[in-house]
């Protein structure tokens, strides 16, 4: 049988990892800058987390959300901790698309409402109602287009009270810093307005922290800094350093009823140890820390590059745009420096999302590659 092929592929089969590197079937060693898209916050075969997921899958591995798993409170109680939303909920899943589907069908069912308000060049999953609020026609399919989805401009209140205002919106959904999109990022004076807005029209609001959370920007979520209180925060990627666990965090307002949500493998025993083992390793080797420090030394970095460049980004999700399509030199960054980095809907936009322990020591290999490639 022959796989499905829906992903352009560089020739290289990593068999190995550790820390910021990958090892090829070759023998070559890569230094990664983009943490499989952002997936990899604690480093490759962290040993606390081998430990955590050898210990877990030798008691037991799976069973089902119709017994107790006191390893799901835990991870409550600890998520409530780091992030200092200690009056939210949890509701586990599996991947970034099945949080934010799971975070629309809630404000849908709380609100009564169908319709959502997403932003310009945003991304939030392939599931139904989250490829449907996602800006990109070529991946949304007449089945996902049924959806009540309307996209504004980021950043424009005006636009977004105009839109609430008609009073048919259940949910605003938003990335404060913009992944896939390329990297711009909500004002922190309309994340303000977008919440008290919300309330003022009866919608919900969701704050996709599906690629920005878990300590990516150097705050635990990247909305925090600008006081808001979102009604639901998705999350995954970080959260599970590679194990596949997603989940949405609830505001008290919301009332829990039996088969309102639910999922089979969401928050099985050894996705919940993946979680608490990355929770564990960031407070630890403060990781948070590390990312602030690390962004600062990048854009140091980045001043003294030949071409003129702008920093897009905060903490560890960042961004270097260029004047000239970065294409080639990303290829050329694998082929000549064997450094693997990401792209984005902005073909100028290098995009950089190492694992969070990251030190400048490796930042500097890209910038020394860096200088050498730029024609
Ligand atoms: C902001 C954001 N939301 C949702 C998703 C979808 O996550 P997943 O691929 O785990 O379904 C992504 C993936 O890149 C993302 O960046």
């Amino acid at each position: 049988m022959d796989l499905f092929q829906v992903y352009p592929l560089f020739e290289i089969t990593p068999v190995k990892a550790e820390g910021c590197w990958i090892m090829d079937k070759e023998g070559n060693q890569y230094l990664d800058l983009y943490g499989g898209h952002a997936v990899i916050s604690i480093g490759h075969s962290h040993p606390h987390f081998v430990r955590g997921l050898e210990e877990q899958l030798n008691r037991i591995a799976f069973y089902s959300n119709s017994v107790r798993n006191p390893l799901q409170e835990t991870l409550a109680q600890e998520l409530g901790r780091a992030s200092g939303l200690e009056d939210y909920r949890l509701f586990l899943c599996n991947s970034g698309a099945e949080a934010n589907e799971n975070a629309l069908k809630l404000a849908s069912f709380q609100t009564g409402k169908a319709k959502v308000i997403a932003f310009e060049n945003s991304f939030h999953g392939r599931t139904s109602a989250a490829v449907a609020a996602t800006d990109n026609p070529a991946i949304v399919a007449p089945l996902n287009a049924q959806h009540d989805v309307c996209f504004l401009p980021l950043n424009d209140s005006g636009a977004l009270e105009k839109e609430l205002a008609k009073g048919d919106t259940g949910a605003v959904i938003l990335e404060s810093i913009q992944g896939v999109g390329g990297l711009s990022m909500a004002e922190t004076s309309f994340l303000k307005q977008a919440d008290l807005l919300c309330r003022k029209y009866q919608a919900v609001l969701i704050a996709d922290e599906v690629q920005s959370g878990f300590g990516r920007t150097g705050d635990f979520f990247a909305f925090q800094p600008s006081g808001i209180r979102p009604g639901i925060i998705s999350m995954a990627k970080g959260m599970g350093n590679g194990f596949p666990i997603g989940g949405i965090l609830i505001h008290p307002e919301f009332k829990a009823r039996h088969g309102l949500l639910g999922t089979t493998f969401g928050g099985n025993h050894l996705a919940c140890a993946a979680s608490l083992a990355v929770l564990e390793v960031l407070e630890k080797e403060e990781l948070l820390e590390n990312a602030r420090e690390m962004e600062t030394h990048f854009r140091h970095r980045a001043e003294g590059l030949p071409e003129p460049v702008r920093v897009k980004g905060r903490g560890l999700m960042l961004g270097l745009e260029f004047n000239f399509e970065i294409a080639g030199l990303r290829k050329r960054l694998i082929e000549n420096h064997r450094i693997f980095t990401g792209s984005s809907k902005n073909k100028n936009l290098l995009r950089i999302l190492p694992p969070l322990n990251i030190d400048r020591g490796s930042l500097d290999l890209l910038f020394n590659a860096l200088e050498k490639e730029i024609p």
